[in-house]
């Protein structure tokens, strides 16, 4: 099996948020927040936070922000609104719920409404969707049991059923798909995995063969991690799949905390500096 070039991925990181100017980047910049946030948790992740001007970040962050207010887009039945067009969606429920609980606010909202809403999108076969009835995915599952993980109500979940199915996402080459009958893909090493941890299943899948399908899809001569092996690289692949790499406790990278999706002494640093 080959190996993390870490590296490699670092100066890949570091090059994709140079090229401010081209026209890949200018297409990208209504994600540009996405994409600060996957790269700049990699190079934590990879111990290798000092080579960004950390002011710099701050104060282009600190530019993006909004008069609005998270609180005010919850709903009359716990969901949220993205923004002030009104699309509702489980994936917005996590975000609300993850940020106002790192500004320890989570007590703004209406949690149990918030909590009997993501239990509404739960289905049959244990998965969860975007909205009540919406199809199984293991992306708004990470949602929904990221959210819940986060709000003290992961009883709401049937924790064999949603295993077997997340765990019958992962494929012959080892890596993981999003719903049945899909292609394996990178990032759902994160929507799957940290998903299986958050239920304590995790021990249900084959963590050597996903280790080493992540490994394939590296661009080991320039750096940056693909869908699946040979594809082009990008940085949200890179981050998930490092991200990955920590659940699975691969040497020499930072742990990440499954539900918030950040490094473990991030999240501790936020929650201690308050008491
Ligand atoms: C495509 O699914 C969708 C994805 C690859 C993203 C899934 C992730 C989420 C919905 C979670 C987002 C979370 C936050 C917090 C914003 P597909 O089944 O249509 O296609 P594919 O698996 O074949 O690519
Ligand atoms: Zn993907």
């Amino acid at each position: 099996m080959g190996e993390l070039t870490a590296e490699k991925h670092v100066k890949y990181i570091i090059s994709v948020e140079k090229r401010k100017d081209d026209l890949q980047s200018v297409m990208m910049e209504h994600i540009r927040m996405n994409g600060a946030y996957w790269g700049l948790t990699t190079l934590d992740i990879l111990g290798k936070l000092d080579t960004v001007d950390i002011n710099e970040v701050v104060s282009w962050v600190l530019k993006c922000q909004h008069e609005s207010d998270i609180v005010g887009l919850q709903n009359e039945d716990g969901s949220f609104s993205g923004d002030i067009w009104g699309e509702v969606d489980s994936r917005f429920s996590y975000i609300a719920v993850s940020c106002l609980s790192l500004l320890n606010q989570l007590e703004k909202i209406n949690v149990e409404k918030a909590v009997n809403y993501i239990v509404s999108c739960k289905n049959m076969d244990g998965g969860f969707g975007c909205t009540p009835g919406g199809e199984s995915h293991s992306g708004q599952i990470f949602c929904c049991v990221g959210a819940l993980a986060i709000m003290g109500s992961l009883h709401h979940i049937d924790k064999d059923l949603l295993g077997w199915w997340l765990c019958e996402r992962q494929v012959k080459s080892g890596g993981l798909n999003g719903r049945p009958e899909k292609l394996p893909d990178v990032c759902y090493s994160w929507w799957v995995l940290s998903s299986l941890i958050m239920i304590g299943r995790v021990h249900w899948i084959n963590k050597e063969k996903l280790i080493k399908f992540i490994l394939d899809c590296q661009d080991t001569e320039n750096g940056g991690i693909s869908d699946r092996p040979d594809d082009a690289v990008d940085v949200y692949h890179t981050y998930f799949g490092i991200a990955g790499l920590s659940l699975l406790e691969y040497p020499g990278l930072k742990a990440i905390d499954p539900a918030y999706a950040l490094p473990v002494d991030v999240v501790n640093r936020i929650f201690l500096g308050k008491k």
